[in-house]
């Protein structure tokens, strides 16, 4: 749901944090505080001229600076009210510490030390972490697997209410929806049975920033019935970097423990540009977002039709979605299959940056992905169309898919053998991988993006998922996270388990 303009109960024209740095800089202050750099008067003129004399400018602490001492004038609780109503939640969150950081003031807020959260296994690193900081139990569910294609699909609703009737006791469940391939979880019916189960659900909604502003986009988590979720206005929308919101809606969930638990991992300077850059977005897309969006994804099918007819390519979107499979599909992430062509995605996605400067974000043994903005035009998608076109001209040029071993559906539900908090901070050991088999993770492997862990603290390790992975890495996968990046090794846990 989102605000019609001139129908809000607030002004939905105004943009408080804009326009808080624009009255700043029109006022001359003078600062005795930080940021040290003084509005760009401390910086270094190199840095001054890559970056720009703005970036400086309006770079301006909150408290004393857009605020006053003692934040009477409610910049930031302005701005996020104004989103809230535009979106139709109760509560909106900014943070500067993108979704990684949302997620766990999410997670923190309904479950603590010791108690169990239900959590798709498809989660994000970020999750994990979560996890790990906050001692918090993961009773995992698992995704679908389709073994022919070699993809991961959301769990369904009925596989959220068997874990809860197996586990009693989860203080609440975290679905991860759209994911970087824009597939889609069945929220209503998820948050159905969170309810029925009397537990809320969070959805890491990460990729799904624009969804409230256009219906025809795949349901948002607050029309959907989540109690809490998480968004990055930086990915799908047009925030700067590390923008990020959390929306809050109904009494399952206490705003007043989600603000407490969230100011332990907070920072306490955060940046002005990404609050200003979150607030500006909430206006414009309550102003233009329909337009925007709607001729966005007129866009991104033109893109779709016209990648199709490039020989060797199978541009995924419907076949995504159906019974055993997703949801739905964000029609602005346009996922590539590159099986016929015999290549890896690892290799295209360079092949594309060096020889045609296109740069992608998700690729795989098998896909590429190009998300479709607001920002797009026809030159740019024509752009995307014609490099790719380039590439299969030139697919003499890119080695073939080296083989992965592929695990079979359920082969990467490891056992969870001990909490990820005790097998992290726990005593550890480095060893070769092989010798790692059977042993207890004490680290997160995750092959990056999407970021999902194939490994996390406290699982024990398979043959599987060490041949998956080393031969994953062999084909061009990156794994940023494990302790030795070749795999050779691999960090397990020395203590005793059951
Ligand atoms: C599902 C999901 N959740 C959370 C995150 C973390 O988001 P951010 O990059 O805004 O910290 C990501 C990042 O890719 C993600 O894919």
């Amino acid at each position: 749901m989102f605000a019609i303009n001139g129908m809000s109960a607030v002004d939905q024209s105004h943009a408080p944090v804009v326009d808080a740095v624009r009255a700043y800089r029109d006022r001359g202050h003078l600062s005795f505080l930080p940021p040290g750099h003084k509005q760009g008067r401390g910086a270094d003129p190199r840095v001054l001229a890559a970056l720009g004399r703005a970036v400086f400018d309006s770079d301006i602490i909150m408290m004393n600076g857009l605020d006053d001492r003692t934040m009477s004038r409610g910049v930031l609780a302005k701005a996020e009210k104004l989103m809230a109503e535009a979106v139709g939640a109760d509560h909106a969150f900014f943070s500067t510490c993108g979704s990684s950081l949302s997620v766990k003031s999410a997670m923190l807020a309904v479950a603590g030390p010791g108690e169990k959260l239900l959590v798709s296994r498809n989660a994000h690193k970020s999750v994990v972490a979560g996890l790990i900081i906050s001692g918090v139990a993961p009773v995992w569910v698992h995704p679908r697997w389709d073994a022919e294609q070699h993809f991961a699909y959301p769990p369904e609703p009925d596989a959220v209410d068997e874990a809860c009737r197996r586990e009693s006791g989860a203080e609440g469940m975290l679905l991860i929806t759209p994911t970087d391939y824009g597939t889609c979880a069945d929220i209503a019916g998820t948050a159905e049975i969170c309810h029925s189960h009397d537990i809320p659900l969070i959805v890491d909604e990460a990729w799904g920033a624009h969804l409230p502003f256009h219906r025809d986009l795949p349901a948002w988590a607050m029309d959907a019935g989540a109690d809490l979720c998480v968004t990055s206005v930086h990915k799908m929308g047009c925030g700067l970097e590390q923008g990020s919101v959390y929306h809050l809606q109904g009494d399952r969930v206490s705003p007043t423990v989600l603000t407490a638990r969230a100011d332990l991992l907070d920072t306490t300077s955060p940046n002005a540009l990404i609050y200003a850059g979150i607030d500006g977005w909430r206006r414009h897309m309550v102003e233009h977002g329909h337009e925007l969006l709607g001729q966005a994804m007129r866009l991104a099918a033109d893109t779709r039709a016209a990648l199709s007819k490039i020989p060797g390519l199978r541009v995924l979107g419907a076949d995504l979605v159906g019974p055993g499979r997703a949801i739905d599909h964000d029609p602005l992430k346009i996922v590539i299959d590159l099986h016929e062509l015999g290549v890896a995605g690892y290799q295209v996605n360079e092949w594309l940056r060096s020889h045609q400067r296109v740069d992608l974000g998700l690729s795989d043994h098998r896909r590429v992905a190009a998300q479709i903005t607001i920002a797009d035009d026809s030159w740019t998608c024509e752009r995307l169309v014609s490099a790719m076109a380039d590439m299969v001209t030139h697919i003499d040029e890119i080695p073939s898919a080296w083989p992965i071993h592929l695990p079979e559906p359920g082969e990467l539900e490891l056992e969870q053998a001990a909490l990820p908090r005790d097998a992290f901070f726990g005593p550890a050991e480095q060893v070769s991988a092989d010798e790692a088999v059977g042993r207890v993770c004490a680290e997160t492997i995750s092959p990056y993006p999407p970021g999902v862990p194939a490994l996390l603290p406290g699982e024990r390790i398979t043959k599987t998922v060490v041949e998956y992975l080393r031969s994953g890495l062999a084909a061009g996968m990156y794994i940023p996270d494990a302790a030795d990046k070749s795999l050779a090794t691999i960090r397990v846990s020395t203590m005793t388990t059951k």
